[in-house]
């Protein structure tokens, strides 16, 4: 695994991707780059389609090369091809999931937290008049640890004995808590809950196996951290559990018994689609989430822990290792976020996004991302150890 310290192989690394002038982007969470080699790659495919039309998206992509790439989907997952269907984001995946569990019953609970992401969030409240049931939302206290995370899911579950579902976010897109998703989910067994993961950060910065982590439904993008063109996502289902999630609304192009039934039946991006092997390629000749997530997590660490001990400053995510990645937040205390961010990139050229709809209330996101150096970490040191002082 290449050395997460090592400027001169990640600068080289960063030197694949063709960057904009402008400010110092640390919102690499918003959505990732395509390196110039899949770009290219991509715009090749979008000409190339748009030339053949039909003709080879009937003869060919329909006749095994779609089936070849959903093998590769598979294989990066470390699952089976029968266990992933592709959609064109997380949302979709994750709104079909919620909209289909078919195993609620009027007066049963679901469960969402603060910190779900919104459509998330509002698709759970939907199925309380779709469904019938009751939606529990609790608050996570914070800071967390590990065991007071798993520790509240434990206490929810026992207080709301008729709890079915749950919504589960595996990085949480406000302060990048990553959450123990395999004590979770083992606790929710014991009570009978079914969780549906949130993965959309969590693919290609974090390796896991669903089936160790006990999941038996989830959703990701392919946008975010996997380098692959907009308009791409997917959903995961268990195989044994397939007959929980209906069919989406009547869909019958594929047999109940196919997992692509769970989504709708529609013109996909295959030009995006078929630059997927390349992405994924790349993706292992970086040496995977795990070198990719490894880069990502000592550059925020180097930030952190400069400022971590700042009076005035509160960074929001923990430092155990186990619960974090790319993606910290922070605040300055009692101040603005929104003037302070607006100074961060007005006086020291820093990208910076506010997240907000947390209990802890609004905060400033830091995402480094691949094209991030050393260099631009010590700029955002400065910069708030600066501003806090001003
Ligand atoms: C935690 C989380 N879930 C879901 C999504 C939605 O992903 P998509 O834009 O692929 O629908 C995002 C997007 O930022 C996210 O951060």
């Amino acid at each position: 695994m290449p050395n997460t310290r090592d400027e001169a192989y990640w600068q080289a690394i960063a030197q694949r991707y063709d960057l904009e002038p402008g400010p110092i982007n640390l919102e690499n969470g918003y959505f990732g780059r395509m390196s110039r080699a899949v770009l290219a790659q991509y715009q090749e495919h979008v000409a190339f389609i748009n030339r053949s039309n039909s003709v080879h998206v009937r003869q060919r992509f329909e006749q095994g090369e779609n089936e070849q790439i959903r093998r590769q989907l598979a294989e990066l997952i470390h699952t089976d091809p029968e266990a992933v269907a592709f959609t064109r984001n997380a949302t979709e995946a994750l709104q079909s999931l919620i909209r289909n569990y078919n195993r609620l019953q009027p007066g049963d609970q679901v469960l969402i937290s603060d910190l779900e992401y919104d459509t998330v969030k509002g698709a759970m409240r939907w199925l309380a008049g779709y469904r019938g049931v009751e939606v529990i939302e609790v608050s996570h206290a914070h800071p967390a640890s590990f065991d007071s995370l798993v520790q509240a899911y434990r206490d929810t579950f026992s207080r709301y004995p008729r709890l079915k579902l749950m919504a589960l976010t595996y990085v949480t897109h406000r302060t990048g808590l990553v959450m123990p998703v395999e004590a979770i989910a083992q606790a929710a067994q014991e009570h009978g809950v079914d969780v549906i993961l949130d993965g959309a950060h969590a693919l290609g910065q974090i390796d896991f196996d669903l089936a160790q982590l006990g999941i038996s439904f989830a959703g990701f993008n392919l946008h975010k951290w996997i380098g692959a063109p907009l308009t791409l996502g997917f959903l995961y289902i268990a195989p044994q559990r397939l007959a929980d999630i209906d069919p989406d609304m009547g869909e019958f192009h594929y047999p109940a018994t196919d997992v692509r039934a769970r989504t709708s039946y529609s013109t996909p991006n295959f030009p995006a689609l078929m630059t997927l092997p390349l992405v994924f390629e790349e993706h292992r000749a970086l040496g995977g989430a795990s070198a990719k997530g490894a880069r990502v997590k000592y550059l925020r660490d180097l930030w952190v822990s400069q400022v971590r001990p700042v009076p005035g400053v509160e960074v929001l995510t923990s430092d155990d290792p186990r619960l974090y990645c790319a993606i910290t937040a922070f605040k300055f205390t009692g101040r603005d976020q929104q003037v302070m961010a607006d100074r961060l990139l007005d006086e020291y050229n820093l990208f910076t996004t506010l997240r907000s709809g947390a209990a802890f209330g609004t905060c400033i996101r830091v995402t480094p991302g691949l094209v991030t150096s050393a260099a631009d970490i010590g700029v955002l040191v400065n910069a708030i150890t600066r501003l806090n002082a001003d």
